[in-house]
């Protein structure tokens, strides 16, 4: 036969209970201060690596700037932010020319900026890139 269950060990169910739908509804993975959010994006050109690094149609991951920059077909360079549209995490994962970000998953075109997969809506934003002297700047005014 089965035991009742004590008055403190309902208790303890029904807070339990009480936690749980916060936690279903992935609410602590999103707020600011989850994971890599709120991560700093360029607020003046910075230098990346040389223009030879980013091939025609590839795309080159810049972590430590939180930028990536592609080139298409035709030479052209493109630039974005890789902090996420979503919440806010600094993208870190670079796969072919996808971006992957690692809090919710949204993925991204690092030739367009363009969202690939949700949750993310908003397409990343597109920074200013040149070259000088051989060398990739990227940012706001480069
Ligand atoms: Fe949520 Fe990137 S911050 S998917």
């Amino acid at each position: 036969m089965p035991a009742r269950p004590t008055p403190a060990s309902r208790r303890t169910v029904l807070r339990g209970a009480a936690v749980t739908p916060l936690a279903g509804l992935g609410l602590t993975a999103c707020g600011p201060g989850a994971g890599a959010a709120g991560a700093p994006k360029p607020t003046a050109p910075v230098q990346l690596g040389a223009e030879s690094e980013v091939a025609k149609g590839g795309a080159t991951l810049y972590r430590e700037h939180n930028v990536v920059v592609s080139r298409d077909d035709d030479g052209t360079l493109k630039a974005y932010s890789t902090i996420c549209t979503h919440a806010g995490c600094a993208i870190n994962r670079l796969q072919g020319t996808t971006l992957i970000c690692p809090c919710h998953g949204s993925e991204f075109d690092a030739r367009t900026g363009k969202v690939l997969q949700a949750p993310a809506t908003e397409p990343l934003n597109e920074l200013p890139v040149k070259v000088a002297k051989g060398r990739i700047v990227a940012g706001p005014e480069a």
